[in-house]
C-alpha cells in the first residue's frame, strides 16, 4: 500500500526531510498521489511538516504507533505478522482469539489503548491512549520449555535492553513480571501459554507487555504504586521494535542462563531468581 510505503520512507529519513519528487519517483506514482497520501497520514494523526525546498518530514513529537513505523526498527528476518489497533479490549485476548481461530503464525499485536487490559491474577492493567505501549507477541516456541517463567524473564530482559539506555536511573525487576523505575511500577508482563497435552510443556507463548512511557495521570488508586518512564524519546514504534528484536533473539534459546544473569543484575532479589530456577549463582557476577 502506497500509504505504508510513504510512512516507512518518512520514518527511514527521520529527522531529515524527503522530497515529494523523490517519493514519487521511488514508488512510480505522481507527486499529486504522494501529496494525497501525506494528507491521509496527517488526518490519521501523524505530524508531518513540509519544507518547501526540502520536502516532507515527521516532526519530533510525532509518535503514532504504526506497522511501517515498527517494521522500520525490526532487525530480525523472522516472519512476523503485525497489527496495530487504536483501541482494543486486550492484545492478549486478541492473540488468544486468533490462536483459537487457527492463526498460529508469529504475530505481534500492538494497541494505543486497551479497554480491558489484564494483569496477573485477575488484576486490571490501566491502559490509556497515547502514553503507553500495550503489546503482545504470540510465538511458537522452537523447543519445549520446562520452566515457563523463563518466557516472562526473557520479556523483562528485552524491555530493559530496549529502554535502559535512555534512562538516567536503573530499572529494577521484581520477580517475576514487574518492572520498577524510581520505585514505581512502570511495566507489567503477562505471559500465557498453550500447552502440548502429550508432554505437558509450553508449545506456544503469548507474551503481553504493558509499559508506561510518557507522562500519565493515573487514577487515584494507582497513584502510589504506578509510575512512568517519562521518556520523550525514542518513539513508541522504536521501543516496540527494540523489544521485539531482543525477544526474537532470546526466545530461540530460552534454556540459556545468560539472559537470566542479566535479569538478576537488575533484580530486587537475585537470590530468589536463582532459587526459583535452581541455578548455581555467583553473587558477585550477578550484581
Ligand atoms: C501485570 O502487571 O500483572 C501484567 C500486566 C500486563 C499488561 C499487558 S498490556 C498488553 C497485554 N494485554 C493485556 O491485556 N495485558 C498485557
Amino acid at each position: 500500500m502506497l500509504k505504508d510505503k510513504v510512512l516507512y520512507a518518512l520514518e527511514d529519513a527521520r529527522p531529515e526531510p524527503i522530497s515529494g519528487q523523490l517519493l514519487a519517483e521511488r514508488f512510480g506514482v505522481s507527486r499529486n498521489a504522494i501529496w494525497k497520501v501525506i494528507n491521509q497520514l496527517k488526518e490519521e494523526g501523524h505530524r508531518i511538516a513540509s519544507d518547501r525546498a526540502k520536502g516532507y518530514f515527521l516532526e519530533e513529537g510525532s509518535d503514532l504507533l504504526s506497522v511501517p513505523g515498527i517494521r522500520h526498527f525490526l532487525t530480525s528476518g523472522e516472519e512476523l505478522s503485525i497489527q496495530v489497533y487504536d483501541e482494543i479490549d486486550s492484545t492478549n485476548n486478541e492473540a488468544k482469539r486468533r490462536l483459537g481461530a487457527g492463526e498460529n503464525r508469529n504475530l505481534l499485536l500492538v494497541a494505543d489503548k486497551q479497554t480491558a487490559g489484564r494483569g496477573r491474577i485477575g488484576h486490571q492493567f490501566y491502559s490509556p491512549e497515547q502514553t503507553g505501549i500495550y503489546m503482545t507477541l504470540s510465538i511458537e516456541l522452537p523447543e519445549p520449555l520446562y520452566q515457563p517463567e523463563r518466557i516472562t524473564l526473557a520479556a523483562a530482559v528485552a524491555v530493559v535492553r530496549a529502554v535502559q539506555p535512555y534512562l538516567s536511573e536503573e530499572l529494577r525487576l521484581k520477580w517475576v513480571n514487574d518492572i520498577f523505575y524510581r520505585e514505581k511500577k512502570v511495566c507489567g508482563i503477562l505471559s500465557e501459554g498453550i500447552t502440548d497435552l502429550e508432554t505437558g510443556l509450553i508449545q506456544h507463548a503469548i507474551i503481553g507487555i504493558g509499559l508506561n512511557v510518557r507522562p500519565v495521570e493515573f487514577p487515584e488508586e494507582l497513584m502510589e504504586i504506578a509510575g512512568t518512564l517519562q521518556l520523550t524519546a525514542p518513539t513508541r514504534n522504536e521501543i516496540v521494535g527494540r523489544i521485539v528484536n531482543s525477544l526474537l533473539t532470546l526466545y530461540r534459546d530460552l534454556s540459556s542462563d545468560e539472559y537470566i544473569r542479566e535479569y538478576m543484575a537488575y533484580s530486587m532479589h537475585p537470590e530468589k531468581v536463582a532459587e526459583n530456577l535452581k541455578l548455581a549463582v555467583d553473587r558477585k557476577e550477578s550484581m
